[in-house]
């Protein structure tokens, strides 16, 4: 039997994936540009053993068993890997072997904060160090066939998923444009908001947006190409001001694309418009932008902030979502923040007309962070071939 474990982080849009030209391959009408988030805080764990014994390929998501064959994204990407081993004719053992394939996101699925990103770059990658195959583009495209925005998660750092213009999709593949080092202390505080609303999904939630929408081939065509361009810079150059100003607008026109779609798709409720008033009304009164946010797919928000701001926008927002639990570790997960003196003026940023109290579940504070990497043989999930708990 062979077997490899390893962790893949989550990662975070900036300019924002919206839009498939071919749905089988996951071939984007747009680049986007991401930021990968540090796996301490949240990742995806996978193992994946291999052996001659093996019936059938076996897959255990968060301990409960999933459907294998019948996953077509899941076939596509272990499909991938097969046709690299085959190329690459390394492989140690053969093909035909089954996988048995145990995988765990370690922060809560209900926060309903994106894990298939997580979650496919680990079954790519880890599938490839089963098959020693080496980390490049090509395992970009394969993670790509499983969700889109995984293909981003293959990096750490900043990361630029190229929307290619073959038809085959070999040229639509991330690359990394800065390592996490380049800006070490870019930081993230996730305002995880209590919202029952069952949403459309993204994948469904794009595809609507392209059929319907009057603005989103404008968007792919005129304002996409520009804002990759000016958030490239941006982050080349450590200006903040700058790449929270792309960061927020992207966001913007994410959601008014939505919009746009008919029947629409609304994915921000009041709590998520309140943070976005808040944060544009605390840049006003700290007298410079220190706080910029992004929204996907749902309510929660993703709020970027350099680390020597952090203190003073948790307080910030303390004061202005307050909340019972609100020094408690279940509400203040992540690297610790030390507590700030909150200057008087902070008490005025106003958030709109919604009842701020125990709007947030929680939140996160997080930062920049690396890509994949593989983990010894004693983290295994598996024993044996099958999940430790079942
Ligand atoms: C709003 O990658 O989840 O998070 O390719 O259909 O699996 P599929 O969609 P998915 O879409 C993510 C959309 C987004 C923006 C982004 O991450 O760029």
């Amino acid at each position: 039997m062979f077997t490899a474990t390893c962790i893949a982080p989550v990662n975070m849009a900036l300019v924002k994936y919206w839009g498939k030209r071919n749905e089988e391959l996951i071939l984007p009408i747009n680049d986007s540009v991401s930021m990968t988030l540090d796996a301490n805080e949240m990742c995806a764990k996978t193992t994946i053993s291999a052996s001659e014994s093996f019936k059938q390929n076996r897959m255990w998501l968060n301990g409960e068993v999933v459907p294998f064959e019948e996953n077509a994204r899941l076939m596509r990407c272990v499909e991938g890997i097969h046709r690299l081993a085959l190329a690459n004719g390394a492989h140690k053992f053969p093909l035909s072997w089954k996988v048995h394939i145990a995988s765990y996101n370690n922060f809560p699925t209900a926060a309903g904060l994106a894990s298939s990103a997580a979650g496919y770059a680990c079954l790519v990658y880890t599938l490839a160090r089963l098959y020693d195959l080496p980390m490049n583009e090509e395992l970009t495209t394969i993670a790509r066939q499983g969700s889109g925005s995984a293909c981003r998660s293959l990096y750490g750092g900043f990361v630029h998923w190229q929307r290619g213009l073959s038809a085959d999709g070999s040229d639509s593949i991330a690359v990394q444009l800065a390592p996490a080092e380049h800006w070490p202390n870019m930081h993230m505080l996730i305002l995880v908001v209590n919202d029952a609303r069952k949403k459309t999904g993204s994948t469904k939630g794009m595809q609507l947006g392209v059929q319907t929408s009057a603005l989103i081939q404008h968007r792919a065509k005129e304002v996409v190409p520009q804002r990759v361009k000016d958030l490239m810079a941006a982050i080349d150059a450590r200006d903040f001001e700058s790449f929270a100003e792309i960061t927020m607008k992207e966001s913007n026109q994410l959601h008014a694309i939505c919009l746009d779609t008919y029947p629409p798709c609304v994915y921000m409720n009041d709590v998520s418009h309140a943070i976005a008033n808040f944060v544009h009304d605390y840049n006003e009164t700290v007298g410079s932008v220190q706080a910029a946010y992004t929204f996907d797919a749902g309510p929660n928000a993703c709020l970027y902030v350099l680390a020597e701001n952090v203190p003073r926008l948790l307080a910030a927002i303390q004061l202005a979502f307050p909340n019972d639990a609100s020094q408690s570790v279940e509400y203040l997960k992540g690297i610790p923040v030390p507590p700030v003196e909150v200057k008087n003026g902070l008490r005025d940023v106003s958030i709109g007309h919604v009842n701020a109290k125990n709007m947030l579940k929680y939140i996160i504070h997080t930062k920049i962070g690396e890509g994949p990497k593989q983990l010894s043989d004693e983290k295994s999930l598996l024993i044996d071939g099958y999940p430790l708990t079942k």
